[in-house]
């Protein structure tokens, strides 16, 4: 088994699309998400789950939903490959230039590059959606801010603490979405680095998010399965296409360094990253 470290493990992890029939099984897929269970979540609520397919499920289900959910993307894809300044197709000089030769041009990266080939196997990472949280999450603020409020002075300033406090009622439920996604998409991080540990290839897709209705009805999923990435795991091919280099290379992280605080804060813009960020 092949134990990589750490650093190589995140500069060349690649999302890989190319997979050959070689089988998974279960035992290394549990090994994986034992590993990757180990990223952090929100109060260590380790709220993800996963349904793991099949190879057989996994081919079923990427041949159904797969170009059904790139669907919906190809629009953005269009628009990353104008503002990257997308190579023109090959034995033509001329870059596609009407709606049509785009639209052309788009589905035939799509075909090359994107389409998946082989045999992975497809992992849905979930979290159960429970409406009661967001109603309790809801009351526990009003109390904290009631709580605070009757720690002012009178009754007015009570008043005032309270309506001003209320305004941040939103944010609040926002952030507690927020962190609980985040620790479903650590896990979903970790589960392709782990995966790399162990010789596999992957990749996240959100094509499948765009038809998660579709897809749950078809699985025999409910409602409260609320998926949140998706996975393909599997071998790499011998003959695997890279992606185009835009897909693949990495900018400047842009940066604001603080040097004093509080009041006027004296952020030092480095021009140079900022310019090569954006
Ligand atoms: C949240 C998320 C969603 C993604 N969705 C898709 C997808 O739907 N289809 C796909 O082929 N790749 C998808 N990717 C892979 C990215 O295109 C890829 O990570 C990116 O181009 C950088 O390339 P690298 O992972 O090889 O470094 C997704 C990645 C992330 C993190």
């Amino acid at each position: 088994m092949d134990e990589i470290d750490l650093e190589r493990g995140l500069r060349e992890r690649r999302a890989i699309r190319h997979y050959s029939d070689a089988p998974v099984d279960d035992a290394l897929l549990a090994e994986i998400f034992e590993l990757a269970s180990w990223a952090p979540s929100p109060g260590n609520t380790q709220a993800w789950k996963v349904i793991a397919l099949g190879q057989e499920a996994s081919k079923d289900v990427i041949a159904r939903f797969e170009l059904a959910g790139w669907e919906s993307v190809f629009p953005v894809l269009e628009q990353v490959l104008r503002n990257g300044g997308a190579a023109p197709p090959s034995n033509d000089d001329r870059g596609p230039a009407t709606a049509d030769e785009w639209r052309r041009y788009v589905t035939g990266m799509y075909r090359r590059f994107f389409e998946v080939r082989g045999a992975p196997r497809l992992l849905l990472v979930y979290r159960t959606a429970d409406r009661r949280r967001y109603v309790d999450l809801v009351r526990l603020s009003f109390t904290a801010l009631l709580r605070r409020a009757a720690g002012e002075p009178g009754l007015l300033q009570g008043l005032r603490c309270f309506f001003t406090s209320l305004r941040n009622v939103p944010v609040l439920v926002r952030v507690n979405a927020l962190t609980r996604t985040f620790g479903l998409a650590n896990f979903t991080y970790a589960v392709t680095l782990a995966a790399q540990s162990r010789g596999l290839a992957t990749c996240i897709q959100s094509n499948y998010l765009n038809v998660q209705r579709d897809l749950r009805r078809y699985l025999g999923l409910g409602a409260e399965i609320d998926i949140v990435a998706s996975i393909l795991i599997g071998y790499e091919a011998d003959d695997a296409l890279p992606a185009p280099e835009m897909f693949r290379t990495r900018k400047p992280v842009a940066v604001e360094w603080i040097e004093t605080t509080p009041g006027t804060v004296a952020a030092r813009r480095d021009a140079r990253v900022f310019e090569a960020a954006e």
